[in-house]
């Protein structure tokens, strides 16, 4: 093990590293050189199918369920389908809506999770088409769906997932992009925007790693002796916080809340005060400002802001 490590600690912190590598992997040969489109040979459906689809079920477990949030976003801002997302292990329990113009999205880093692939078979004995997004090849989902989409984030070692997660969202932008493409509800203009930022990942995953790591490091030693934290965003940055809180719990057993930053202030706002951290994902884009108004009720309770 100690030769597979290099220079790391520890497998996570590997994987963090291989982050940049695992991005570029999964967009390797799907996106076309002049940044107009995805290629996905991968999925075997026609235009004419793709605009037959009446609505997507996404259904994961863990943090590939948070991936899967962040795709509902996607999807149904590009492509303008009706997504409909579940953990796998609700989905079989509640007689789910599902029918021949279904598309069933089941996202496992592994292919084996048991919740997973029993909602995959919910969904297919009532008549969906399953596409998988997946890092395992020949896994049983992979086996089980009609389309697989790999990840290509190599194998993870660690518990807690970090570069399957990052793939994970690429694929699901990638998916996105494309069935907006596929439909004709995708903006060109837009795409390609899309696909250039996509084809900058890489190096902006680089960037983070190399400039920030002791930044993080620095807030993590301030976080590391509290008992409670929240992480609040918005859209896709309310996923991400979903994804924070999870990680957090699963590495460091201090208890997380993911919560809508705009929720904040019906409940959960009562259980701030100086001893709780609130990590705020608050990129700039149109609801910067919003956040940040967020951010000053959390800071009015006395509220340790990162
Ligand atoms: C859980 C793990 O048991 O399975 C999570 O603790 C993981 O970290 C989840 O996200 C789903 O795993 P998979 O392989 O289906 O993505």
């Amino acid at each position: 093990a100690s030769l597979e490590l290099g220079p790391y600690r520890h497998f996570m912190q590997k994987e963090i590293h291989e982050q940049p590598k695992a991005i570029r992997d999964t967009l390797s040969g799907r996106i076309s050189d002049d940044n107009s489109r995805v290629v996905l040979g991968e999925v075997g459906m026609t235009a004419e199918q793709v605009k037959a689809i009446s609505k997507i079920a996404i259904v994961a477990c863990g943090t590939a369920s948070h991936a899967g949030l962040v795709g509902k976003y996607l999807i149904e801002k590009l492509a303008r389908i009706p997504v409909e997302w579940d953990v796998a292990s609700e989905y079989r329990y509640k007689d789910p809506m599902v029918d021949q113009q279904t598309l069933c999205i089941v996202i496992s880093q592994s292919g084996e999770t048991a919740d997973t692939l029993a909602a995959l078979h919910e969904a297919r004995r009532r008549g969906a088409k399953i596409l998988a997004v997946t890092n395992v090849v020949g896994s049983s989902i992979a086996r089980a769906a009609d389309w697989v989409v790999y990840t290509w984030a190599g194998p993870e070692i660690a518990v807690a997932s970090t570069k399957a997660y990052t793939t994970q969202l690429v694929a699901m932008s990638l998916l996105a992009i494309w069935l907006g493409q596929q439909n004709g509800n995708l903006d060109a203009g837009l795409a390609h925007e899309l696909i250039a930022d996509l084809r900058n990942l890489s190096a902006q995953a680089s960037s983070v790693i190399e400039h920030q790591e002791e930044a993080i490091h620095e807030a993590a030693e301030k976080l590391a002796h509290s008992e409670d934290v929240f992480f609040i965003g918005r859209n896709l940055d309310y996923a991400v916080a979903l994804e924070g809180q999870l990680k957090l719990k699963e590495i460091s057993y201090i208890h997380a809340e993911g919560y809508a930053a705009g929720e904040m202030k019906h409940g959960p706002i009562a259980l701030i005060d100086d001893n709780v951290p609130v990590i705020v994902l608050a990129p700039s884009g149109p609801l910067f400002e919003k956040t940040v108004s967020n951010m000053q009720e959390v800071r009015a309770r006395g509220g340790k802001i990162v």
